[in-house]
């Protein structure tokens, strides 16, 4: 029983001063569950609003891309500089350290290779999810493809899913050989993804109109790099990616297989979460390509 003899008379009842209110830094996501707004501030940065996120999932479609033949060795070290990794949970459990402690987007979605059809994918179980600590589900969603239907109902039941358990669902915006990567397209890929669960959206940047394709989702959205670039041209892209009403990016090639990875992604860290120019970062890029490890 508790001893209430010694209890000091309560006197602090802040008559008169109002509750404070916390507003969510996430657009779109006020209104979701405390754990899910916990792990969201863990994958974005509530000072910056914007993350950078590490993407080494490839394998599971494409087998040993380059720059991740030996992912034991190459992604240790970026990933001290990622705010969220992106990853299976092949990888997950191989090669990423648990005692890293970055919050996990994990590849919820498999099921095919590029030796055949993209996007004809399944989930794995929840379970397992939770198992690894996932800070988010990453789908796939192929609008416009013949996977259309089988891969927004794999967001669906992943956004149903994630919610049980206040984990938010990455909705990933496919692009194929039919898929055309611009505003229109882009925007109604986007939409369908929050419109059907996603917490938040990882798609493409394209140069015209991407303001528009985040103007009209009402989540926040990550861009991916896509094919290999010129570091300058990288960094270029993300900083209108941005400007552009991008909440962050969720990059591999380009950084994996930037002349100098550790440098590259510090680089975009100072355009996605300093605002720092194209110029500016490519500036730090450089310097830091001669810093010892
Ligand atoms: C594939 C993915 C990849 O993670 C994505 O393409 C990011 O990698 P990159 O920047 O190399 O394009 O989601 O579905």
């Amino acid at each position: 029983m508790a001893d209430n003899d010694t209890t000091k008379d309560a006197a602090e009842y802040g008559i008169g001063i109002p509750v404070p209110r916390h507003p969510f830094f996430l657009k779109g996501l006020d209104h979701v569950d405390w754990g899910m707004k916990n792990r969201l501030s863990r994958i974005f940065s509530p000072k910056s609003g914007n993350t950078v996120m590490l993407a080494f999932d490839h394998g599971y479609i494409m087998g040993p891309t380059s720059g991740l033949e030996r992912m034991d060795l190459s992604m240790p070290p970026l990933i001290e500089y990622a705010d969220c990794i992106m990853c299976t949970r092949g990888a997950l459990r191989s090669i990423v350290p648990p005692t890293s402690n970055k919050p996990v987007s994990l590849r919820y979605s498999a099921g095919t290779t590029v030796l055949t059809d993209l996007n004809d994918e399944c989930l794995i179980d929840i379970e397992d999810a939770i198992r690894v600590n996932a800070s988010a589900l990453a789908v796939m969603v192929a609008a416009g493809s013949r996977f259309e239907a089988k891969t927004i109902a794999n967001l669906v039941r992943t956004a149903d899913l994630a919610a049980k358990y206040g984990i938010p669902a990455l909705g990933v915006t496919a692009v194929g050989k039919e898929l055309t990567r611009d505003a229109r397209y882009l925007s109604l890929a986007c939409r369908v993804c929050a419109e059907n669960g996603a917490t938040f959206v990882k798609t493409y940047y394209c140069e015209s109109d991407f303001e528009k394709v985040t103007a009209t989702c009402p989540v926040p959205i990550v861009i991916a790099g896509g094919k290999k670039l010129p570091e300058d041209e990288t960094l270029e892209l993300a900083y209108r990616a941005i400007q552009q009403g991008a909440s962050g990016v969720d990059m591999g090639r380009n950084v994996f297989q930037a002349g100098h990875p550790v440098a590259m992604i510090q680089a975009i860290r100072a355009v996605v979460h300093e605002r720092r120019s194209p110029k500016e970062a490519l500036d730090l890029y450089q310097t830091l390509q001669h810093a010892k490890p």
